[in-house]
């Protein structure tokens, strides 16, 4: 088994004293490459700091992060943006698209070498986005802004992408269409893909399913036979 990052004793404290919170509280884990992992738990478990940790948004206050063997969790903050840019594509439920870039600047954006542009180019198309590369997030709704977030982080062939509630903010059709192509980029571009979710149903889908609960993995599960995403309701 390829391990593409390992996590040992991660500790996230917010505040001090009396109002101190342990929103990591000594979490391991490793995440194999190319598989599709899904964290589930309750509102406040910790599943947005754990992933901010994981993409080097963010520092643990302890343990260690090592991805393809080198130390993470202590690099200084260029360090942690050099990593961020050649590994980590992140999908954020509020989208996170630049406003003053149109729809093929923000996709274009992680592409950085000049043969990128066809890759940008194929993966509009792909997503259906075409007809809208040159508006602006504003002019866009939110199942294409969030189209336009998954193009991105395609496009920028990082290999590890983190997505925090990826259907949070969507209708139903559209929710189900973006967990669609996650899988799609996970089981046919071999992206390493982690999927936050309170939704349980969601869990199916993956090849593991990691529960969390007060700063804690309480439970990991592996799916022999992982459902389609097309197939799964909620
Ligand atoms: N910047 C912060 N400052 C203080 N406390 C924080 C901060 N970020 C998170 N917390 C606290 O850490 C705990 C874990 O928060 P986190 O955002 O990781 O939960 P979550 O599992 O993602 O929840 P949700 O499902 O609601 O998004 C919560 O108790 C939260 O209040
Ligand atoms: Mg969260």
């Amino acid at each position: 088994m390829d391990v593409l990052l390992r996590a040992e004793g991660l500790m996230k404290i917010y505040g001090a004293g009396q109002s101190a919170v342990k929103a990591l509280n000594g979490v391991s884990l490793e995440i194999r490459r190319g598989e599709l992992l899904v964290v589930l738990g309750s509102s406040g478990s910790g599943k947005s700091t754990l992933l901010n940790m994981l993409g080097g948004m963010d520092r643990p206050d302890g343990g260690r992060i090592r991805f393809g063997g080198k130390e993470i969790s202590r690099l200084n903050d260029r360090g942690l943006t050099a990593y961020r840019r050649k590994n980590i594509g992140f999908i954020f439920q509020s989208f996170n698209l630049i406003a003053e870039l149109t729809v093929k600047e923000n996709v274009a954006l992680t592409a950085d070498t000049s043969q990128d542009i066809h890759i940008v180019e194929h993966t509009l198309e792909m997503l259906g986005l075409k007809e809208k590369q040159n508006s602006y997030p504003a002019q866009l709704s939110g199942g294409q802004q969030q189209r336009t977030a998954i193009a991105r982080a395609l496009a920028g062939r990082s290999d590890l992408l983190l997505c925090d509630e990826p259907t949070g903010a969507l209708d139903y059709e559209t929710g189900k269409q973006i967990l669609v192509q996650l899988e799609a980029l996970s089981r046919q571009h071999g992206k390493t893909v982690v999927i936050v979710t309170h939704t349980q149903e969601i869990g199916k889908m993956a090849d593991r399913v990691l529960r969390m609960k007060d700063g804690k993995i309480i439970e990991i599960t592996e799916n022999d036979q992982p459902v389609p995403a097309e197939r799964i309701e909620w």
